[in-house]
């Protein structure tokens, strides 16, 4: 029988804890053209929230069109990747998508290819890399709402780490061009992503970059501790096991309900008892032995790099129970011996670019919960 928990991949289908609040703003910020910006720290579930969100949209009738910028490494490619998107807008017999195709896009090169006999045809694009890129861009960034016009429909375009645009784009002409175009598309909503959260707002929050107040900013939570008990119970159950209430607890409590390290200590959990089929409490501290095992040579590395005062500061945040300190405060830096308050800064700082701390919602948080226990559980 299949693990009913996955993790490192996007979660969908009966994997997915419903989010349906998040759903449903989403859905209505579509439905009026709303543009939005997501934030999260990494693994919230962003992707996975926005691809059901498509799903749910485009069975609704809106266009829906996705792109990943994260294996993007070039203008060049970015224009391939977006229009090949945008080609799959298009249904009907090869030959009309091509017709359409050329008259939207008309400086680029349509080709058919065969990519499997499941996978069916798929259109892809070549162009003259000499040529002037601002028509081309023009064109480009025009399309989705001239589709949309002409079939009287609305269309959703998702950016997925869109953050990855500034390696390529660094004096931002793209980016540029893009606002001008989209800021006119009064029925296409445009959803931006990314995890790095420093990168994203400078992008969106500076106010000499061109996507500064764009649209609506949504902070992506994690998933309500009720929904995610639910989930965690119902996923158990359908797959024949017995877990008690308090092991579903004490796994939420494990976990801080981070989506993805639940999803990890869970599927860890299910492997471990597929023989009993009954899940305990006791269960749930052995599989976070077993995790602490597997990663102990990654946390050792982790550790051995950081200088004395960032060690200092992860025990200290490690053993704090209010998740939004006030890590500059007299208070807490005397409660835990740390020092000058500039001495801490500069161990944040560090702890930030060595991405093992994120700032969110007014704190400072460990990015791998499981870190963080292991440091509870080690450090004297
Ligand atoms: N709604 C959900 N229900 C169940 N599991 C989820 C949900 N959302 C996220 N997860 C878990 O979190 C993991 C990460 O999800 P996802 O890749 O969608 O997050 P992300 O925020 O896009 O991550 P990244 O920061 O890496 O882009 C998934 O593999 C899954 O284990
Ligand atoms: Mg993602």
């Amino acid at each position: 029988m299949e693990n009913p928990f996955v993790y490192g991949k996007v979660a969908r289908g009966e994997f997915f804890a419903d989010r349906e609040e998040e759903s449903q703003e989403l859905m209505a910020d579509i439905a009026s053209g709303q543009s939005v910006i997501i934030f999260s720290p990494r693994r919230y579930g962003k992707t996975s929230l926005i691809l059901e969100v498509l799903d749910r949209a485009k069975s609704e009738g809106f266009l829906a069109v996705y792109l990943d910028l994260f294996k993007v490494t070039s203008e060049e490619g970015f224009i391939s990747a977006y229009a090949k998107e945008i080609a799959k807008l298009q249904s009907g017999g090869v030959r009309s998508v091509l017709r359409s195709l050329r008259e939207l896009l008309p400086r680029l090169i349509p080709k058919v290819v065969l990519k499997s006999e499941k996978a069916g045809v798929e259109v892809e694009f070549e162009f003259d890399t000499r040529s002037e890129r601002a028509p081309l861009l023009d064109d480009l960034f025009d399309a989705v709402a001239t589709i949309a016009t002409r079939r009287g429909r609305r269309a959703v375009v998702v950016f997925d780490e869109f953050q990855e645009i500034a390696d390529w784009d660094g004096a931002g002409n793209v980016e540029r061009q893009m606002r001008s175009h989209f800021q006119l598309h009064q029925n296409v909503s445009y959803i931006f992503m990314g995890s790095k959260r420093h990168l994203m707002q400078g992008i969106f929050q500076s106010k000499n970059r061109p996507f500064y107040r764009f649209g609506k900013h949504f902070a992506l939570g994690k998933i309500p501790r009720d929904e995610f008990g639910a989930f965690i119970l119902k996923r158990f159950e359908e797959t024949g096991f017995q877990i008690s209430e308090s092991a579903v607890d004490e796994i939420l409590n494990v976990t801080e309900e981070h989506p993805y390290y639940t999803q990890l200590l869970c599927h860890i959990l299910w492997d471990r008892t597929r023989e009993a089929r009954t899940v305990t409490v006791h269960d749930v501290s052995l599989a976070l032995q077993e995790v602490f095992l597997r990663e102990s040579h990654a946390f050792h590395d982790m550790w051995d790099m950081l200088p004395l005062k960032a060690r200092q500061l992860l025990v200290a945040l490690a053993r704090e129970e209010n998740p939004q300190v006030q890590i500059y405060s007299s208070d807490f830096l005397q409660r835990h011996a740390l020092g000058s308050a500039s001495s801490v800064q500069r161990a944040v700082s560090r702890l930030i670019i060595e991405e093992i701390l994120e700032k969110f919602v007014g704190g400072y948080q460990f990015t791998d919960i499981f870190f963080k226990q292991w440091i509870r559980n080690e450090a004297i």
